[in-house]
This record gives C-alpha cells, sequence and structure tokens, in this order.
C-alpha cells in the first residue's frame, strides 16, 4: 500500500506509520505540527520515523487547498489514505471552537475534494470519535445508536466528519470508513489527556484534578490495539460508494478512580487528590460494543489496562527524564505526594 497519512506527527499517526512502515508499506505524512500541545513531542515522533524506508513527510495544513494539492499532486498514486489529522481535545472545543471548524471540518472537505480525483484510490480510513455518542446513556454505545445529542462542538466537528463522508461516498463513489476511537492512550502519548496529567501531577507530587462521581468511567484502548484495528480496517475495503462507521475500543469501561490508581502503583507515589465537579462538556461514561469491527475485520483488542500502564509510564518515565517539561517534573521528589 502506498499510504496518505494525515495527522503523522499526532499520538495515533505515529504509531500507525510506524506499523505500516514495519510491514513495509509506503507512508506519506502530513501533518501541520500545530501547538496545541509541545511541538517538540510530534518533532520527537517524526525523529523516529524520519530514518525509515518508506517514509516522507511535509509540513503542512489541511484546511489550505494548496497544501493538500501540492503534497498529492507529488503522490499521485496513493492507494490508501488514513485521516487522522485534527484538532483533538474535548474540553478546549469550549475555549477555541473555530479551530475544530478549520481543522476537522474544512480540513476533511479539503482532503476529500483532493482524494476523488485520485485515481488508484481504494478505501479512506478517518477517524471519528466516542465522542459522537455525546449524551447517550444506553450502554455499551452500538454504531446503530442514534448520535444527534452531541455534549460539545469536538463531538459535532467529529459526527460532522461522518456525514461528510457519507456524502463523498454516495457522490463519488469513495470507499470510506469511520472508526469511532474510544480513550487511546500509551508510550507517545498526548499530554493533554487524563493519563498524561495524572502521570505527571502524582510523579511531581502535586494535584490532580478528579471529576466527582462514582459512575466516572472511560472505554480505555491502548495504541498498540488502536493501530491494529486502523490497519484491519484499511485492508477490509466496503464496496465501492460505501461508507461506514465502526467503533474502536476495548469493551472494558474503567473507573478513572481506578486508573490513578494503577498509576500510583507503577510510579510508585501516592496522588493527591482534588475533587471537582465534571465540567459538563465531559459525558460521565464511555463503553464501546466492538461486535461490528470484530464481525467484519476480526480484530479485538488485547492489552488490559494493567499491561497498558505499565508501558505507558515505562516509556513516560525514560521520556520525560530525558527532555523535562514545563513543571519541572523530572526533577520532582516522587515522596513530596
Ligand atoms: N487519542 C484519542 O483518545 C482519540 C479519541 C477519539 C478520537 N481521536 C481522533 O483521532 C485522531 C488522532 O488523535 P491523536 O490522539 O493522535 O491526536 P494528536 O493531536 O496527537 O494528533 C493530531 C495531529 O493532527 C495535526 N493537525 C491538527 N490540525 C491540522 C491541520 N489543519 N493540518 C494538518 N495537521 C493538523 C496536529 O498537529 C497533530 O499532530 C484525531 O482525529 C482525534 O480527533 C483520538
Amino acid at each position: 500500500m502506498k499510504v496518505f497519512l494525515t495527522g503523522a506527527a499526532g499520538f495515533v499517526g505515529y504509531h500507525v506509520a510506524e506499523s505500516l512502515l514495519r510491514q513495509g508499506h509506503e507512508v506519506i505524512g502530513f501533518d501541520s505540527l500545530n501547538d496545541y500541545y509541545s511541538v517538540q513531542l510530534k518533532k520527537d515522533r517524526l525523529a523516529q520515523l524520519a530514518p525509515q524506508a518508506g517514509f516522507v513527510f511535509r509540513q503542512g495544513d489541511l484546511s489550505v487547498r494548496e497544501d493538500v494539492e501540492a503534497i498529492l499532486a507529488e503522490h499521485s498514486d496513493v492507494t490508501h489514505i488514513v485521516h487522522l489529522a485534527a484538532q483533538a481535545g474535548v474540553r478546549y472545543s469550549l475555549a477555541d471552537p473555530c479551530a475544530y471548524i478549520t481543522a476537522n471540518m474544512m480540513g476533511h472537505v479539503v482532503l476529500l475534494e483532493a482524494a476523488r480525483h485520485l485515481t488508484a484510490l481504494r478505501h479512506i480510513v478517518y477517524a471519528s470519535s466516542s465522542s459522537v455518542y455525546g449524551l447517550n446513556e444506553t450502554m455499551p454505545f452500538r454504531e446503530s445508536d442514534a448520535v444527534d445529542r452531541p455534549g460539545s462542538f469536538y463531538a459535532v466537528t467529529k459526527r460532522a466528519g461522518e456525514l461528510t463522508a457519507h456524502a463523498y461516498a454516495h457522490l463519488y463513489g469513495l470507499r470510506q470508513t469511520g472508526l469511532r476511537f474510544f480513550t487511546a492512550y500509551g508510550p507517545w502519548g498526548r499530554p493533554d489527556m487524563a493519563y498524561y496529567k495524572f502521570a505527571r501531577a502524582i510523579t511531581a507530587g502535586k494535584p490532580l484534578t478528579l471529576y466527582a462521581g462514582e459512575g466516572l468511567a472511560r472505554d480505555f484502548t491502548y495504541i498498540d490495539d488502536i493501530v491494529s484495528g486502523v490497519i484491519a480496517a484499511l485492508v477490509n475495503e466496503p464496496e465501492k460508494g460505501i461508507s461506514r462507521v465502526l467503533n474502536l475500543g476495548s469493551d472494558s469501561p474503567t473507573a478513572v478512580s481506578h486508573l490513578v490508581a494503577l498509576l500510583e502503583k507503577e510510579l510508585g507515589c501516592k496522588a493527591v487528590i482534588e475533587a471537582r465537579r465534571r465540567p459538563l462538556s465531559d459525558v460521565e461514561a464511555t463503553w464501546s460494543s466492538h461486535e461490528k469491527m470484530t464481525a467484519l475485520t476480526g480484530w479485538r483488542p488485547v492489552v488490559s489496562l494493567e499491561e497498558g500502564v505499565r508501558r505507558f509510564v515505562f516509556w513516560f518515565q525514560a521520556y520525560e527524564a530525558g527532555y523535562g517539561n514545563d513543571d519541572g517534573v523530572s526533577d520532582a521528589d516522587c515522596s513530596a505526594g
């Protein structure tokens, strides 16, 4: 496969690139390297990919037509697209909703406009999100559920992406699969996400914010399971003109307080917990049914939360010690907690 991969410097994109390259595929990576979180971390991920045979990278903005057309003119023989670039993060979408419209809606349309002229293109897999289930309360979340009650602007743009994909499949025959990721975590992860923030706070002996409520739970999905799901979906092409959506989650919802306990164990420090009210943008719980994904592709998650947290902490301690960070965490004495 020759894969055009948007968001290649991002958490999921980096891991998908690693896996595709290991399997001998070509990857044309594209990313704006925006500063929503550490640009250094994005560069460090790219530095792992750069020396590998079959990898090409171009910095550019997906919402800018010329940027996308230029790279695809050079690589007009791409056979597959994995579209992961986005303005991510639920809570930040209250602070800057327009950033989400630009990257996630405009960016998606610009990509599809270019994609529909690629004659060798077989299949587009793009990132949607468990956030589209919004205020739904019936668990587990299934693809057949109504998804018209978003709880954040982020969710609005992810649902809009699914609808956009449907129209492009109908109008131009593009084969597309939207994957609704459920809380991906792991090495090289995102510092804006709770598990990463918790790890930093615990290590530094600083308080971490835990939203009150027994029911606060997430279907945490280890990054290797996310990546194997992306690739399993990519090689499993729907019929021409079909746009489908599939959940990609572990089907194992876990209390967020249990995640904190696992991090405490692996980091060897006690957390200082400050309970606060859950913001309206954060849903109480997520739980994925992956029946449809398994039936279509045979995919199943294999990494337990205990094992995934262990692998994350192993990487986290090495990475943060090597680079330090703005919080001075690498210098912290964890017994302070
Ligand atoms: N990580 C999760 O738990 C999770 C859950 C649900 C959905 N998702 C979705 O999965 C995808 C990957 O998420 P991630 O965790 O790797 O996020 P990430 O922020 O690490 O990666 C996204 C990348 O997209 C790039 N980008 C943003 N706007 C761009 C633009 N206009 N042009 C080009 N590049 C741009 C960013 O620089 C970043 O490197 C996203 O679409 C996200 O919404 C992630």
